[in-house]
């Protein structure tokens, strides 16, 4: 049996998704829905995907009560922005929804928002921030090994495209900060981004370095050097398919398990740092 799947933000990253979804057997795609006024709204999604029709027509987010309630879709899965989110994700928990929130760039305020729809409708609500398998194994492992190698010094470097516009990226400084955490360095002042001029290293603090150029899509890397011995790992994204391996495992997860407010690494069957939701916070 399939898993009826609602996507709404038919975007860069909702295209992948769903490029991926149409041709996965455990999930059957029953809605996409886009932004109201969008010129994405009434066109088929095989259009926008550059793929034969789908028969799948991409409705408007202002009608999705009536949308939700035609699909019957078991789960939502969200890529729009944290204000069209709130928005629709309150109309699909009141429908009895689950959702999986793709989106970034959360308030606090916001986050608990969200959190409080899971709740008040008891429906599941997964906070998917980094929707990569590697990566969730990356900051879960990291964290285990600082916690074992006290007194090690630790560094990050992370490569990405020479278009990328912030630096460091978002996965090296959670990394930084998820580490740092369990080795008593300050998350936030104990943190170094590249290093020049003539001071020495000082043994609390984390370095992160950031290389940019070419079409590297991401490549993370975490060091830990004693005076005897060094051990890293290095995580690398091929391409954005694999956003799609992870939501399966999470949609898996949660179409299985009781309502609940889960992690990715749960979903994953790793271990939760923590029961809450706030790296996500900007
Ligand atoms: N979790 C992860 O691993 C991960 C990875 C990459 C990105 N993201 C996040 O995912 C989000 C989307 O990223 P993206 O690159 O796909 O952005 P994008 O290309 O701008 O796509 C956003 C989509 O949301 C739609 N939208 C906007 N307002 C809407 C509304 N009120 N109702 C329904 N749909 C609405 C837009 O419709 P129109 O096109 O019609 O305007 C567009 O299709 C961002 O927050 C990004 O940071 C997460």
């Amino acid at each position: 049996m399939a898993i009826r799947v609602a996507l709404i933000g038919p975007g860069r990253m909702g295209q992948v998704v769903a490029r991926n979804f149409l041709k996965h057997p455990l999930v059957k795609l029953v809605l996409v829905a886009s932004r109201p006024g969008s010129e994405k709204v009434g066109r088929d999604l095989g259009e926008i995907l550059e793929l034969p029709p789908t028969g799948l027509i991409i409705k408007s987010s202002d009608h999705l009560a009536e949308a939700f309630n035609a699909t019957r879709p078991d789960l939502v899965i969200d890529f729009t922005t944290p204000e069209a989110s709130l928005r629709n994700l309150k109309i699909a928990a009141k429908s009895g929804i689950h959702l999986i929130v793709g989106t970034t760039g959360y308030t606090r305020f916001q986050l608990e928002a969200l959190r409080s729809y899971a709740e008040m409708y008891r429906v599941s609500l997964v906070m998917a921030t980094n929707l990569s398998i590697g990566i969730n194994v990356l900051m879960h492992a990291a964290r285990k090994m600082a916690a074992i190698l006290g007194g090690f010094d630790v560094e990050i470097i992370e490569e990405h495209h020479r278009y990328k516009k912030d630096a460091p990226s978002g996965t090296a400084l959670r990394l930084a900060q998820a580490v740092a955490r369990e080795i008593e360095i300050n998350p936030d002042k104990g943190l170094v981004f590249g290093r020049h001029g003539n001071k020495k290293r000082d043994q609390k603090e984390i370095a992160i370095h950031a290389v940019r150029g070419g079409g590297t899509v991401g490549v993370h890397k975490i060091i830990f050097i004693s005076d005897n011995e060094r051990l890293e790992i290095t995580h690398e994204s091929l391409n954005r398919n694999a956003f799609t391996d992870c939501l399966i495992r999470i949609l898996e997860y949660v179409y299985l398990h009781p309502p609940g407010i889960y992690t990715v690494e749960e979903a994953l069957g790793l271990e939760p740092p923590e029961k809450v939701v706030e790296e996500e916070v900007s």
